[in-house]
C-alpha cells in the first residue's frame, strides 16, 4: 500500500508542480490585459487562486489517474476490494489546510476589498445606463458623452445608476464590474493605469438589445485629456444643427437596436422613415411622419410595427430633453433612405 502511496504522490507532486508553475508565471496568457491600478490587486489575488486550483486539481487528478492505472481490473479476478475505514489524520489534515487557506485568503481579500473601495477619487464621472446605451456626465466640467474617456493616473469615481433595468457596467481591463440599479446609485472606482481603447460591456442580460450594449472607453494622458474637455465644452456651448446633433443622439441611443442601411436589428431599420408605408400589428398601415415618429420614440408601444417585439424601452422621455427628441426626429426625418 504504500508504495501505491509513495508512487501516486509522486505523480502528483510532478502535476501539481508543472500546472502550478504554469497558472502563475503563465498567469498574465488567461487573462485580458490590465489597464488600471486597482487591477492589479484584483489580479495578485486572482494569481494565487490560479495557482491553488492548479495544485489541488493536480492533487484529485493525480490519485484518480494513478487508481484508475494501478488498481484496475485484472483478469477474472472477482473479489472484493480492501474495506478501508477512514483515517482520522488525513481528514484532519484535509480539514484544516482548506480551512486555512480560506481563511488568510479571505483575509487579503478584505484588505484589498478595502483599498479598492477608499473614497479619494479626484475625478468624479456619472454613468446612467439604460436599453441599450450608456451615457457619461462629468459634472466638475459640465459636458456630456457617449463615450467615456479618462485621463491616465487620476482615480475616477463612477456614479452610476439606471432608467430601467438592471445593466452591469463591466470594463474588464479595468478588473471592475459593478451593477447599476433603477432608483438607487452604486459607485466602482478606478485609477486608469495606460492610455489606450477599451470598451464598457453590459454585464447583465437586460433585454433584447443586451449583446449590443457597449460604449468606448478612451484613455489619455493628462495634456490630452485636459485638450479633449476643453473641446468638449466648446463643442457643447455652439449650437449644432438639430439634425448634427440628432446623428449623434441616434448614434448613442438608438443604434444598438436600429440599423440605417437597410438592415434588421432588433428593430425595423429606420433609414427613409419618413413617407414610409408602416404596417402595424393589427394589420392598419399609416405613412410615417413626425407625430408618428415622436410618438414611437417616447411611447413605443403606442403603435407595434408588424414583425416586431414590443421591447423597446419607453425612456427616452426621461433620458433625453424636449430639444433633443426634436433633435432626433429632424434627424431621423432628413435621414436618406
Ligand atoms: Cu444592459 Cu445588458
Amino acid at each position: 500500500m504504500k508504495r501505491h502511496f509513495l508512487r501516486a504522490l509522486s505523480l502528483v507532486a510532478v502535476l501539481a508542480a508543472v500546472l502550478g508553475w504554469l497558472a502563475y508565471t503563465r498567469f498574465d496568457f488567461f487573462v485580458p490585459r490590465l489597464a488600471s491600478e486597482e487591477g492589479v490587486v484584483v489580479d495578485r489575488l486572482l494569481r494565487v487562486h490560479f495557482f491553488l486550483i492548479a495544485v489541488i486539481f493536480a492533487l484529485v487528478v493525480g490519485f484518480a489517474l494513478y487508481s484508475m492505472w494501478a488498481f484496475r481490473r485484472r483478469g477474472d479476478d472477482d473479489a472484493p476490494g480492501l474495506a478501508i475505514h477512514g483515517h482520522s489524520g488525513l481528514e484532519f489534515l484535509w480539514t484544516v489546510i482548506p480551512l486555512g487557506i480560506v481563511l488568510g485568503l479571505s483575509a487579503i481579500g478584505v484588505k484589498d476589498f478595502l483599498f479598492l473601495r477608499r473614497s479619494d477619487a479626484d475625478l468624479v464621472v456619472q454613468v446612467q445606463a439604460q436599453q441599450f446605451s450608456w451615457s457619461f456626465a462629468y459634472p466638475e466640467y459640465g459636458i456630456r458623452s457617449a463615450e467615456l474617456v479618462l485621463p491616465v493616473g487620476r482615480r475616477v469615481k463612477f456614479e452610476m445608476t439606471s432608467l430601467d433595468v438592471i445593466h452591469s457596467f463591466w470594463v474588464v481591463e479595468f478588473r471592475i464590474k459593478e451593477d447599476t440599479v433603477p432608483g438607487m446609485t452604486t459607485y466602482a472606482y478606478v485609477t486608469p493605469k495606460e492610455p489606450g481603447q477599451y470598451r464598457v460591456r453590459c454585464a447583465e442580460l437586460c433585454g433584447s438589445g443586451h449583446a449590443n450594449m457597449y460604449a468606448d472607453v478612451r484613455v489619455l494622458p493628462a495634456e490630452e485629456f485636459d485638450a479633449w474637455v476643453a473641446e468638449q465644452q466648446a463643442a457643447q456651448q455652439q449650437v449644432a444643427s438639430p439634425a448634427e446633433q440628432g446623428a449623434q443622439l441616434f448614434q448613442q441611443y438608438c443604434a444598438a437596436c436600429h440599423a440605417l442601411d437597410g438592415s434588421v436589428k432588433v428593430g425595423p431599420p429606420l433609414n427613409g422613415i419618413a413617407g414610409r408605408t408602416v404596417t402595424l400589428q393589427d394589420g392598419t398601415t399609416l405613412t410615417a411622419d413626425e407625430a408618428y415618429i415622436r410618438e414611437s420614440i417616447l411611447d413605443p408601444q403606442a403603435k407595434l410595427v408588424e414583425g416586431f417585439p414590443p421591447v423597446m424601452p419607453a425612456t427616452f422621455g426621461q433620458a433625453l430633453s424636449p430639444e433633443e427628441i426634436d433633435a432626433l426626429v429632424q434627424f431621423l426625418l432628413q435621414v436618406e433612405p
